[in-house]
């Protein structure tokens, strides 16, 4: 038997069907390593290289591709290494601030490039992605990503 236009058209949608809510949590790393490591750790889930950082105890995950031309955060050589200051990660390559909760950008866009006729400092001002992160009873460190 075929549906008419009409009948089709009477049935209700459900627009929450639609919704795919995704939240899971994946153990990259434990308090203790993250220490070891001097606060600051690069490990990969979900396909992405996520910076591990702890602020006084405090931990965030960002991502450790910049949001201004995708350098490293923190690089495998002394010249990438980010530097935490004032609850923000400071890429190393131009010097932009990143919020380690928030990913909002802090001060100036790119402090140490110039402002170029035409191309300016290059792509626009954009935020760091952040990551949800908890630790358990036992400290490991969970993202969600
Ligand atoms: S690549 Fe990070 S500020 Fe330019």
């Amino acid at each position: 038997m075929a549906l008419s236009a009409r009948s089709v058209a009477a049935a209700p949608v459900s627009r929450r069907s639609a919704v795919k809510v995704s939240a899971a949590f994946t153990k990259v790393s434990s308090t203790s390593a993250l220490k070891s490591a001097g606060g600051k750790q690069v490990v990969e889930v979900g396909g992405q290289k996520v910076l591990l950082l702890d602020v006084n105890g405090d931990i965030s995950a960002v991502s450790n591709k910049c949001s201004h031309l995708g350098l490293p955060i923190q690089g495998k050589t002394a010249l990438f290494t980010a530097e935490v200051k004032d609850k923000c990660v400071i890429c190393p390559a131009h010097g932009t601030a990143f919020d380690v909760k928030t990913g909002e950008v802090k001060g100036e866009w790119c402090p140490k490039l110039p402002n170029l006729p035409l191309v300016g400092k290059g792509p626009g001002k954009k935020p760091l992605p952040v990551f949800q992160v908890r630790v358990s009873d036992t400290g490991d460190i969970e993202v969600n990503v």
